[in-house]
């Protein structure tokens, strides 16, 4: 019996060894985080036990508003609220996965459905509004479902970021128009998820890296509008090694219906580098702001090493090509101590 149970084990273990050999490239690390880490306030919508709480604003709000750094999770389900965000001290929050590296497993949702024509402006329509600094959110999907709005008024943010040391990894943001707002600071994508139609990420002064996401547009329009108030303003998108798609949920066919970006100010900096740019991105690459107000004069609208049907075509002339990526790596971006901050798991 022993014989044989080794010998089976012997056998299996064979055959795992050709198999595991037999992958080209190295498996990625894929965690599962399905309960709380250590010291964590819970979250749980169905079921809540004693010490938990049923909403996450509930658990933001049990939070001492100290320098502490602090952790929360959720369990998974769908909430369906607003949530604010402006303790002093680093929050962590984590949403329940079984896969970490992508946001393609979460199964925690935060949703609300608010426009800046109802809410009075555009940061009080953020399904999630972080007002603070040293913020980081780990596989939850942040959804607005106000949707499309035919006459003005119709901006409806899932995320309004208003601080620096931000780290989004794994979330999913889901909107239409101004899906999210990278307003002011220093802020981190990695691996996440972002879908809209018209400015879908957009803000004022706000350094952004964007690395590993998936970039769905649902309907005609520019993805990105930055608008630096003055030339000393040092806002600047820069978008790697990401997929610009078609979502699933678009209901008519986008081919070259979309732009990488249209300038909120004439100082606009985005900058694309090593990303696949599906046919839906228009020959011409970026737009104008309108054209009562081009806002061209002094933008910087970039690409190094596009691919993909979108890349072809004679972009805008206010647009260039880069010869390398030098000066858009992520030191360039965030500064020298993002390593202190960013989770290098998602680099
Ligand atoms: C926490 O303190 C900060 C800084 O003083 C303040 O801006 C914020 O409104 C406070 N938040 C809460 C929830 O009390
Ligand atoms: C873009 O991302 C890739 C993969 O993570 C990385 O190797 C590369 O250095 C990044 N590009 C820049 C300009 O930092």
């Amino acid at each position: 019996m022993a014989f044989q149970r080794v010998a089976l084990l012997a056998g299996l273990f064979a055959l795992l060894s050709v198999f595991f050999s037999a992958q080209a490239t190295p498996l990625e690390k894929r965690a599962v985080r399905t309960s709380p880490p250590s010291g964590s306030v819970v979250v749980r919508g169905s079921g809540t036990q004693s010490g938990e709480f049923s909403t996450l604003q509930a658990a933001v709000n049990s939070l001492p508003n100290d320098s502490s750094a602090r952790t929360i999770f959720i369990y998974p389900g769908t909430y369906s609220e607003q949530v604010s965000i402006t303790r002093s001290g680093k929050l962590t929050i984590y949403g329940s996965t079984t896969d970490t590296t992508s946001y393609k497993s979460n199964s925690v949702t935060i949703t609300h459905a608010l426009s800046a024509g109802q809410a009075g402006n555009d940061d009080l329509t953020g399904t999630l509004r972080v007002h603070k600094d040293n913020f980081a959110l780990y596989n939850v999907n942040v959804k607005n479902t106000f949707g499309p709005h035919t006459s003005s008024g119709g901006q409806a943010l899932a995320l309004s970021a208003y601080g620096t040391n931000h780290g989004y990894y794994g979330v999913g943001f889901y909107g239409y128009q101004d899906t999210v707002l990278a307003e002011q600071g220093n802020q981190y994508y990695g691996s996440c998820y972002i879908e809209g139609a018209v400015d879908y990420i957009w803000g004022q002064h706000a350094r952004a890296y964007f690395q590993k996401n998936t970039i769905a547009s649902v309907a005609a329009g520019a993805i990105t509008a930055d608008g630096p108030t003055s030339s000393s303003d040092a806002s600047l998108f820069v978008i790697n090694q990401s997929t610009i798609t078609t979502s699933s949920a678009a209901t008519t066919d986008l081919t070259g219906k979309v732009y990488l970006g249209r300038p909120w100010t004439q100082y606009a900096r985005v900058v694309y580098t090593s990303c696949s740019l599906g046919a839906l991105i228009n020959p011409a690459g970026w737009s104008q702001w309108s054209s009562s107000t081009p806002n061209t004069g002094n933008v910087l609208f970039a690409e190094f090493a596009s691919s993909g049907a979108g890349a072809a075509g004679t972009r805008a002339s206010f647009s260039k090509k880069l010869s390398s990526a030098s000066g858009y790596g992520i030191a360039d971006v965030l500064g020298s101590s993002w390593t202190s901050w960013v989770d290098q798991a998602y680099v």
